[in-house]
């Protein structure tokens, strides 16, 4: 890793950068008065509230909050982490980055290297392009595949001709751009002639795999019939390890417009016909099954991961490897979810076949963590009656007992297995865990993240031990069908029809936000309105959110003896109206009805509320405060701190 960035070198790159140049090489800006006025990137918009004063160096949108300074734009609107950032600016702005201490970073090391990739890649596009034989990829792609020109152009895919020396001769012309293509992963040395090559990638399709920065860091080839492999990819390099990296997820940031989920699918074609189809925001890991360092990745980018699985065997017990790979890496206020697509079909067949609507629809009513957990669970016990339901809350436990130990998720979820076995949350708390529970295959996949699956047959032989998991034979109601097949029922007919078949499901964990949830409680118990006490900056924010909490509860302190029902009959603001409505729908309805603390519930999330309040206000404060006032030794500080915070927020 590479050492700190010194604090003075960001507060002289922030006094270098101007904000205007910054932002309107991204987004169009319009000169009105003396500030600068846009089309918010960060919101859907149609009339401009987004507005800039190249005075304090600040932006801020009126619509949706976001606000800041040069560092945090280029953040939010490049996707990129805060290191990312200042080294975009520096470029920029022509300055090097300097660090504290550290050895250089892996990739300023390789450099050469990414060089050498860098070239392969643009080689093998162009062979699309120039080679005698192109037809022969070019056909493939678009008549076999579908794909058009223009997202082969996104995904940068290219062609290996045959031969075993083409990317060689152009561009490993040098001894020693031969040695570094070889690091790189694209030369295989000849047996007995060291230091002779020839090409890894022949006859294939290419792939290049992007890190998240887009640099090219290895490729996949497919070939282009049955040939095995099916897939030939780089070999682990200096600047390549599968189990870290995720494919296509450059190409998802840079063209989703609101990155807010990341769907996992397993295959390079399932991100490029998916992207084809406009769903932009899907990844795939590479070979490797996903583990909690793909999570954690995502989850600075995203607050919700959609796992996708085949509908097959090897899909389900795949799904409880993402299962464990999840639960030591959940956060609140982010979720995983599954969904599991019918047997025989992948992202990419589905998606063509059945068009990008109903493919959302399958996102929007994918499988809550909890749901597979508890069925998990469900599907591991063999003995019947008590000794089943003790079996069913110790392989819960097992699996809950990975999830960090602060997390309101993890209480939620002793409540509902409490709920479920009759187990008290105490005594399940000290729950001794069986010889044989989930919880040590849990470690390891948590951890050994290696496990490279080539194809499904092998991970049907490496993962059998978990075929029991589609057993139905002791509990009919948690067989498979129900588990990949709720969709299929309710043939995506709405949310009542999906509370229907849910009502034989365990509970899912709340997917609602901490202000929903209050909300909802209020809804549900409109006699608590008078015994709180909400703080004005928090009833005048303009979030869509606050503004139905605050006209909940402004309405029931002032008709304590009314009900929902009457608060709905008075409402004229449709969008509030609305959001009451999909509240009370929601799934958690039934859970919040039942909670003898919901003033508690309230309480909490108008403290947690106010505390974010007072960081967003100081850090926004200190940001507008812009970079000529930065000197004053406290504020400066100040910022520091703040710096730190968001350092350690993004990192
Ligand atoms: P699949 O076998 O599911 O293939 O492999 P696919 O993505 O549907 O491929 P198409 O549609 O036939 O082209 C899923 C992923 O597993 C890895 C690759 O990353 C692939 O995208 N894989 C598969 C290999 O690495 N090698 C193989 O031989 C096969
Ligand atoms: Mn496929």
């Amino acid at each position: 890793m590479a050492g700190r960035i010194p604090d003075q070198f960001i507060d002289e790159l922030l006094a270098r950068t101007d904000l205007t140049d910054v932002v309107s090489s991204r987004i169009s800006l319009k000169k009105t008065g003396q500030n600068y006025s846009a089309l918010c990137p960060f919101h859907n918009e149609k009339s401009p509230s987004f507005s800039l004063n190249p005075n304090k160096q600040f932006y801020y949108c009126f619509g949706c909050g976001a606000g800041g300074n040069a560092i945090s734009f280029v953040m939010e609107h490049d996707h990129l982490d805060f290191v990312e950032a200042i080294e975009v600016l520096a470029k920029d702005a022509g300055m090097e980055v300097p660090r504290e201490q550290g050895a250089p970073d892996r990739y300023e090391q390789n450099a050469e290297l990414l060089k050498r990739l860098s070239e392969s890649s643009t080689f093998f596009q162009r062979q699309l392009i120039e080679h005698p034989d192109k037809r022969k990829a070019t056909d493939y792609l678009s008549k076999e595949r579908g794909l058009s020109g223009q997202i082969a152009k996104v995904f940068g895919l290219g062609y290996a001709p045959s031969g075993w020396d083409n990317l060689l001769k152009a561009v490993g012309q040098r001894a020693e751009h031969q040695e570094q293509l070889f690091r790189g992963g694209m030369l295989i040395e000849k047996k007995d002639q060291a230091g002779h090559y020839y090409d890894r990638f022949r006859d294939r399709i290419i792939f290049p795999i992007r890190d998240s920065r887009g640099r090219v860091i290895g490729f996949g080839g497919r070939a282009f019939g049955d040939e095995k492999p099916k897939y030939l990819n780089s070999p682990e390099t200096p600047v390549f390890q599968k189990s870290q990296e995720l494919y296509g997820l450059f190409e998802a940031k840079q063209n989703t417009q609101q990155l807010d989920q990341i769907i996992v699918v397993e295959g390079y074609m399932d991100v490029i016909v998916l992207a084809q189809h406009g769903i932009t925001n899907a990844v795939a890991t590479l070979g490797t099954s996903v583990n909690s360092n793909h999570i954690r990745k995502l989850f600075k980018l995203v607050s919700k991961v959609i796992l996708c699985f085949d509908g097959d065997k090897a899909g389900r017990s795949a799904a409880i490897r993402g299962l464990e790979a999840s639960l030591p890496v959940m956060q609140d206020e982010k979720q995983v979810r599954f969904l599991f697509l019918p047997e025989g079909e992948d992202p990419d067949s589905l998606v063509r076949k059945e068009g990008k609507e109903v493919f959302n629809h399958r996102l929007e009513d994918a499988a809550s963590l909890s749901h597979v957990l508890f069925e998990h669970a469900r599907n591991q016990v063999t003995l019947a009656d008590e000794e089943g339901e003790a079996q069913f809350a110790r392989n819960a436990m097992g699996m809950i007992q990975q999830i960090p130990k602060e997390l309101t998720f993890r209480s939620i979820l002793i409540k509902q297995l409490s709920e479920q076995s009759g187990i008290d949350s105490e005594t399940l708390g000290h729950t001794a865990l069986p010889k044989n529970n989930p919880s040590h295959s849990v470690n390891s996949s948590a951890n050994n993240t290696e496990t490279e699956i080539n194809n499904h047959f092998d991970q049907d032989q490496i993962f059998h031990h978990e075929d029991n998991f589609a057993n139905d034979s002791y509990h009919p109601a948690y067989s498979a069908e129900t588990y990949t097949g709720s969709n299929k029922q309710s043939g995506y007919k709405g949310r009542f029809s999906k509370r229907k078949n849910e009502n034989t499901l365990p509970p899912a964990p709340s997917s609602l936000s901490k202000i929903k949830q209050a909300s909802l409680c209020l809804l549900l118990h409109p006699h608590i309105a008078q015994q709180l006490d909400i703080p004005d900056p928090i009833i005048n924010q303009a979030n869509d959110e606050i503004k139905i909490f605050s006209k909940i509860w402004r309405y029931f302190t002032k008709n304590p003896k009314n009900n929902a029902g009457h608060l709905l009959g008075e409402l004229v603001d449709n969008a509030i109206y609305f959001g009451i409505i999909d509240l009370l729908n929601h799934q958690d309805a039934i859970n919040k009805q039942k909670i003898s603390n919901s003033k508690q519930e309230v309480q909490d999330m108008v403290s947690t509320l106010e505390r974010d309040l007072g960081l967003t206000n100081s850090k926004e404060r200190l940001k507008n405060k812009g970079n000529e006032s930065i000197k004053d030794t406290n504020s400066k500080q100040e910022l520091r701190n703040l710096m730190d915070l968001i350092r350690q927020k993004k990192s």
